[in-house]
């Protein structure tokens, strides 16, 4: 091989911006999401603030996180927004049939999801029911949580206790109307979306961006029939709002071996290494291939697309009910996890949103929580929301990987084993970088052109075994250090990354 790999910067290019919407999370009624991840009622022995847990918001607003999605999932299209307001005691209760079939007692409703919104200090995303609710249910739900006057819903909402309007700016229009959501054709789904997206109104000065259940993995087909329903004026001019709805998502999972068989969150070959990370890096390719469908017909980026379910999906943890989703988080979950954001942060001028799935105790999640002592720790996913929180809102800059090796070809596509990104936010840039090689160290030469670099720190996500993960008794096994290995470089900075490793370089700037 030709010498040290090189990463290109160019730090005065500086391009679209990341929207920090790009890092959102998940909560849906499944498994210990929400009952005991991230409520555990008022009674609880764990502190909580009204039945919220009060580590998990220290620990999410630590990350900043912009938004969360709730009540699913699956589960949206089976929810009934009413059984979940008004005295707990007397709320019905219901089948999550999805789920474990376990019975769900609405005590987490309405009301309890925007108090951890604003606990959280984060923005709403509640996603309506298409599937089996009806359009005035939805069109009533929005007027509960938004309208401000004496209007029927916003009485109903100050009878149960909330003076105050709450802000909702993002809603979604069913979920995974392809399956789960109601087994529909794309041709179906989009007649249904448009109708149930007008009466989600915008009031009292809430603006609403509506979000149509998109696609799974690569079937652009639902993606075009989405696009081609706003017709010829969504390309005539930059200006004009998008109509009927303003977003659409597409969900897109990494597991390594077939549904049936996912692969070990723990116990993984070096095969399965490579074959999660070049998965995970299969995002890329899908946001270009959507990305193309939607530029044909939205030139000017009008309509979001939203990444409103990514991660890793394995075989439950032995022992754990297999209708709960619970399932452990390593060294390979924050590389599929930097992966992914690297691809978001290239594709900023289309990617609006995206939703990790899902933030507590189910799949890919930041935080999970020990049922027994509730113990909580914090997943080397965790740590990389955390590295990367200066992309927040900075604007992309074109990162340039030269490998001196050619990459070699896992699950039918090359996997060049380092991935970078960059964005610059004034006089401030950070760069991240994946080394995905499961046993060497690289040396990678930054080449920052463009600007001068006054000043720099790292930071290196890494452990001795690319299955390291975190536990109640050793919760810091994989946690970020200082990445002291950084030298001055006639290009730049010389990195020395260790093997299976993320790091982050944040520069200064003159
Ligand atoms: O995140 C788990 C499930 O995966 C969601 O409920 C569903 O939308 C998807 O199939």
């Amino acid at each position: 091989s030709g010498g040290p790999a090189r990463v290109v910067v160019d730090l005065d290019r500086p391009g679209d911006t990341i929207s920090r919407h790009v890092y959102g999370h998940f909560a849906e009624h499944l498994g210990r999401c929400i009952y005991g991840g991230f409520y555990v009622g008022e009674d609880s022995e764990i502190p909580n603030t009204r039945g919220i847990r009060d580590d998990v918001v220290e620990a999410l607003r630590a990350l900043q996180i912009p938004n969360l999605r709730w009540p699913g999932g699956c589960f949206a299209d089976d929810y009934h927004w009413r059984d979940g307001i008004g005295p707990r005691e007397e709320r019905p209760r219901m089948v999550n049939s999805h789920w474990g079939d376990v019975v769900e007692d609405n005590s987490f409703g309405t009301h309890e999801f925007m108090d951890l919104v604003e606990l959280l200090d984060t923005e709403a995303y509640v996603n309506g029911n298409v599937g089996s609710g009806t359009v005035v249910e939805m069109s009533e739900w929005i007027e509960y949580l938004t309208r401000a006057d004496d209007s029927p819903m916003a009485s109903l909402r100050r009878a149960n206790g909330r003076d105050e309007p709450w802000k909702v700016p993002y809603f979604g229009i069913g979920n995974e109307a392809w399956g789960c959501g109601g087994n529909m054709k794309a041709e179906d789904y989009v007649a249904l979306a448009r109708q149930y997206s007008t009466y989600v109104r915008d009031h009292a000065g809430n603006q609403v961006t509506r979000i149509a259940a998109g696609a799974s993995d690569g079937d652009v087909h639902w993606t075009e029939t989405l696009m081609r329903t706003f017709g010829p004026g969504l390309a005539e001019s930059p200006e004009g709002a998008a109509g009927p709805f303003q977003a659409i998502s597409l969900h897109y999972y990494t597991m390594t071996g077939p549904w049936e068989d996912k692969g070990s969150a723990t116990e993984f070959s070096e095969d399965e290494w490579y074959t999660a990370l070049s998965r995970a890096s299969h995002m890329d390719e899908l946001l270009s291939r959507h990305s193309t469908v939607m530029d044909r017909y939205d030139p000017y980026r009008k309509v979001g697309l939203v990444v409103d379910e990514w991660g890793t999906w394995w075989n439950v943890e032995p022992g754990t009910n297999p209708g709960f989703l619970y399932q452990q988080n390593t060294l390979r979950d924050a590389l599929v996890a930097s992966l992914h954001f690297d691809a978001f942060h290239r594709h900023a001028g289309r990617v609006a949103m995206a939703n990790i799935a899902q933030t507590v105790n189910v799949l890919q999640a930041m935080i999970l929580t020990d049922p027994d002592s509730g113990a909580l720790v914090l997943t080397p996913t965790y740590h990389v929301f955390a590295m990367n929180a200066g992309h927040h809102d900075a604007r992309a800059l074109p990162a340039h990987v030269v490998l001196p090796e050619q990459p070699q070809e896992v699950d039918g596509r090359p996997l060049p084993l380092l991935s970078a990104s960059a964005s610059t936010a004034q006089d401030s840039a950070l760069v991240s970088l994946s080394n995905l090689d499961a046993s060497e160290p690289r040396t990678v030469v930054l080449d920052l052109r463009g600007r001068e670099v006054t000043g720099h720190r790292a930071q290196v996500l890494t452990a001795e075994d690319t299955a390291a993960h975190n536990t109640p008794e050793n919760p810091a096994a994989v946690a970020p250090t200082e990445l002291t290995a950084v030298r001055p470089h006639e290009r730049g900075l010389e990195v020395e990354l260790p093997a299976h490793s993320y790091a982050t370089i944040a520069l200064d700037l003159a």
